[in-house]
């Protein structure tokens, strides 16, 4: 295969080109992609077109994949995944039930799943229909912002963790389930360290989850705050990042340990619709 970097996208981010994902990668090919995926964090191909079968095989030439996180309460039975590793994120409704999660609205800056003890080191996003505009999805670069940090804040952090709540969605959405939080220290979640070594590239990043109900703790609250509004000044400075335009047919794969994104609202009168799988294991 000849894959090709047709363009670098900034702050973060490739888009790859002369590849079909609906066929089985070779080994070759597999390291090639894998390797983009490490050196840019997100990549990009366009003009894809696979069935969950096939998105799901691309996913595993890369390692195991985790099942589908736990959906916001409003999602119903008809959203439930065909395939258990496949979330549909959609602001369809039919028949009265909505057909995938996180709705039509903003979804501010996060990581997937970081909430979970072992969260996806990738995560892939199929787009099946999109909107003509708005909608478009956000990456931020945490290897810069951790770099960007003053070297006293970087001391500050280098044995911290935090608690990266699980009650709610990137929708800012209850999960079922799950109860209202209004202290966070008491926040259901998974500690991780907000310095992060990242296992494969072996650089620093910034490691943050998202910003509802997260807490340091050993940390007084105000502290606690006062610390994460610090970092979360750097994880969203735009000179870090890159919008990501849909078009019908792309697939956007991202180190989840090495960005953030979020995603601009769009016109809830549109159709979107994208199918997502996440990596639960990276086989290097
Ligand atoms: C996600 C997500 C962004 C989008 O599926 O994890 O954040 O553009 N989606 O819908
Ligand atoms: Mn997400």
């Amino acid at each position: 295969m000849n894959i090709r970097v047709e363009r670098e996208l900034g702050a973060v981010g490739a888009e790859l080109s002369g590849i079909d994902l609906s066929q089985p990668l070779g080994a070759s090919t597999r390291k090639e992609i894998a390797d983009a995926w490490l050196k840019y964090q997100v990549i990009v191909f366009r003009g894809q077109e696979l069935s969950d079968e096939q998105l799901v095989r691309f996913s595993q030439s890369f390692g195991l994949l985790e099942k589908a996180p736990i959906p916001e309460k409003a999602v119903g039975v008809a959203s439930m995944p065909r395939l258990p590793e496949v979330t549909v994120v959609s602001n369809v409704i039919e028949d009265g039930a909505p057909l995938g999660a996180l709705g039509d609205g903003e979804l501010s800056w996060h990581s997937d799943m970081t909430y979970i003890d072992t969260p996806p080191p990738a995560s892939i996003l199929y787009s099946v229909e999109v909107p003509p505009s708005g909608g478009d999805t956000w990456f931020s670069n945490m290897y810069l912002a951790f770099e960007a940090l003053p070297q006293s804040l970087k001391n500050r952090i280098s044995d911290l963790k935090a608690k990266h709540n699980s009650s709610y969605t990137s929708a800012g959405t209850l999960r079922r389930g799950f109860e209202e939080v209004d202290d966070p220290s008491k926040a259901p979640g998974a500690l991780h360290p907000i310095a992060l070594l990242h296992p494969e590239t072996q650089k620093i990043a910034l490691y943050l989850g998202r910003r509802l109900n997260s807490s340091i703790p050993g940390l007084s609250p105000s502290e606690s705050e006062s610390v994460l509004d610090e970092l979360w000044a750097y994880a969203e400075n735009p000179k870090f990042s890159m919008a990501h335009q849909w078009k019908k047919g792309d697939i956007v794969m991202w180190d989840n340990r090495a960005v953030m994104h979020r995603r601009d609202a769009f016109d809830p009168a549109v159709r979107r619709i994208l199918h997502r799988t996440q990596l639960l294991t990276f086989q290097a």
